[in-house]
This record gives structure tokens, sequence and C-alpha cells, in this order.
């Protein structure tokens, strides 16, 4: 498990959008490897967020890779729209996409890492056929819909079964985890398997958000 890259995601769902850029600039200067998007419809999840044309501004604003998580229902009609807008990095719900395996595909096609997310009460069999069409898996660590949420503690079991299974049939697919991640569990949850981890109020909901990174960057330095 060692010499695996770890990157910190901040999510900006906890950041002031009066002063986005701003934002987004300290988090780079701290050291954040992806920009993580929350794309929510009101109907997959109870609240609505940013879509298409925020990833587009986001896109030629920052230089890291955009990484869209899509918490909307039908994610095959909009995923590769999120990918021309700039995402470098889209992720569909399981839950939500009776074809994932076509949306997959799509996603590649259109020039993007695809990832599947599962919700904490969606088993991890639920990736076994479409994870060898995926660039990365996101383990939900919360109810998506919020940010500022508890972290559930079983989601640590949940990523080292996810990493038993990848590296069991050895592909390249990265573990992504959201929800809750703060300094007191990033260990944890790197130790676990996690290699992509998302972080909002941890980040946006301190002061400095520039500092924030860093800590959680500090914190995961032994897994680099
Ligand atoms: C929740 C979102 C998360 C959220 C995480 O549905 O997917 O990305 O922003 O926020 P924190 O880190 O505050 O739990
Ligand atoms: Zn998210």
């Amino acid at each position: 498990m060692i010499n695996r890259t770890i990157e910190i995601a901040p999510s900006i769902l906890s950041a002031d959008f009066s002063c986005l850029g701003d934002q987004i600039k300290a988090v780079e200067r701290g050291g954040a490897g992806v920009l993580h998007v929350d794309v929510m419809d009101g109907h997959f999840v109870p609240n609505i967020t940013v879509g298409l044309p925020v990833v587009k501004s986001l896109s030629g604003f920052t230089r890291l890779p955009i990484d869209a998580h899509l918490m909307i229902t039908d994610p095959g009609t909009y995923a590769t729209q999120f990918v021309a807008a700039g995402a470098q990095m889209v992720s569909v719900h399981v839950e939500a996409d009776a074809h994932l395996h076509r949306t997959l595909m799509s996603i590649r096609n259109a020039g993007a890492q695809a990832g599947i997310v599962l919700n904490p009460a969606t088993p991890v069999v639920a990736v076994e056929e479409a994870l060898q069409f995926a660039d990365y898996v996101l383990v939900m660590s919360v109810n998506p819909g919020f940010g500022g949420q508890k972290f559930i503690p079983q989601s640590i079991d949940k990523v080292k079964r996810l990493r038993r299974m990848i590296d069991e049939r050895q592909l390249n697919v990265r573990i992504e985890i959201d929800g809750g991640i703060d300094r007191s569990n990033i260990e944890k949850v790197v130790a676990a398997g996690a290699e992509i981890i998302v972080a909002g109020s941890a980040i946006f909901g301190t002061p400095d958000a520039e500092t924030a990174v860093k800590e959680l960057r500090d914190a995961t330095v032994q897994w680099v």
C-alpha cells in the first residue's frame, strides 16, 4: 500500500460562492490535487447545486482537474456533457443508472476518467461487474446531498473490502472517499486504501482553506 498517490480533493459545495475564484486559488496553493464539484438535481438527492456552466467556467480558471460528482437521475444523458464542459473525471451513482456500462464507456470515449459512486447502503458487490470499465470508485461515507455531515465509520471497512476486490483482480482502479472527512479520520481512510480524499467543510468551513489543505496533506504524508 506504500507509494500510492494520495490526492486531496476540496469540494466546493462548502465554499463561499461569492468569492469562489479566490477560494480555488487558496486550495491550489495548499496543494490540492483535484477539484471536486458536486452536481445535484433535487431528484436523486434532496438538494440542488451547480451544473454545466459552472464546470465550464471553472475548467478555464483552475489548473486542477475537475472531478464532477453527478448526484442526478439519468446520469447517462448528461455525463458526456460534463466532459465537454471540461471535467476530467466524471462519476455516476450505481443507484441512478440502469445502463452503467454504457455510461462509463461514454465518459471514457469522451476523454475523461469514469467513476462509479456507491451510496452508504449500497454493497461493494454492486460494482463488481463494472469495475473493469471504471477508473475510480467513489465510496460515499455520508448519504449524499449535503456537506458537513458526520462520517459513517463502517465506511472504513467498506473501503478495505473494495481495495481487496480491486487488488485481487489486478485492476488499476483508484478509490475515492467523500463525506465527513477531516484530520481525525483521514489517516484511517488512507490506510484502508482510499487515494482521492474529498473534503468540503474541513477545508472551506475554516477561515484558511490553504492551510486546511496543507494539514490534510501532512496527515497523509507517510503514504505519499
Ligand atoms: C455530499 C457531497 C460531498 C460534500 C462533502 O453529498 O458529495 O462532496 O461536499 O462535504 P463534507 O466534507 O463537509 O462532508
Ligand atoms: Zn461529492
